[in-house]
């Protein structure tokens, strides 16, 4: 499976989803991990402070429920409101110092006993990892010719991603963008209260952590 695909599946995997619980998603985007997660049967409310990939995610599934809001604000949702909350390649976005704010924000939205699944790149990824992975899964199930003729195809956003990366990680370097250090979910978990917290584990083509946890 190409790592993007597997990677919303473990998060599935992981928040053990059961038909007509609320989830929220924190940092959406276009939709794709919400709809996996409603193809499972949840209710997802999948938010994001991008009105563009809102409406995109609308034009996917006319009958999501989507919400713009801002993650370095507290949440507009009242105390134990959601059965499970996941981010996927979100936090790493938002500055160190409000990031403590919005996981214990995940903390008072989530219901006792309630289950969070992040994920995210971590500081030392490599795109070039994930690319190449994609590559090899690509060949193999999809064979030689139609994988060059995709390369082909994807040549202009594929140089963008790796320019803007190589933009990213320049002001990750000035300190103005903040990756996450490997330990760093597990310690924003325990700062907010969060118990259980899992290992580390190793998704995405290795290039990304995925924990969770759950609420008392
Ligand atoms: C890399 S995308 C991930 C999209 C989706 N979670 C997925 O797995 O496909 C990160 C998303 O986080 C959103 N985001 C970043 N900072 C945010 C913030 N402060 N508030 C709300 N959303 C934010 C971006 O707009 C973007 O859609």
């Amino acid at each position: 499976m190409i790592p993007y695909k597997k990677l919303l599946n473990i998060i599935c995997e992981e928040l053990d989803i059961k038909k007509g619980e609320k989830i929220l998603e924190a940092g959406s985007g276009t939709g794709n991990l919400a709809l996996e997660i409603k193809k499972r049967g949840a209710d997802v409310t999948a938010l994001d402070n991008i009105k563009i990939a809102l409406e995109m995610h609308k034009q996917k599934d006319n009958e999501a429920s989507v919400f713009l809001w801002d993650l370095t604000n507290n949440l507009p949702f009242s105390n134990n409101y959601f059965d499970k909350i996941c981010s996927n390649n979100t936090i790493y976005t938002i500055s160190k110092k409000k990031r403590d704010n919005l996981i214990k924000e995940f903390y008072r939205v989530l219901k006792p006993g309630g289950k969070i699944v992040l994920s995210n790149i971590h500081k030392k990824f490599s795109p070039k990892k994930i690319y190449l992975d994609h590559i090899k899964y690509s060949i193999r199930y999809y064979g030689f010719l139609k994988t060059l003729k995709d390369i082909f195809l994807m040549l202009v956003p594929s140089l963008k991603m790796f320019f803007y990366n190589f933009k990213i990680k320049k002001e990750d370097k000035k300190g103005e963008y903040d990756f996450l250090e490997k330990y760093e979910q597990k310690e924003l978990f325990k700062k907010a209260g969060f118990i259980n917290i899992s290992e580390n584990k190793k998704v995405y083509s290795n290039q990304a952590i995925l924990n969770s946890a759950y609420k008392k």
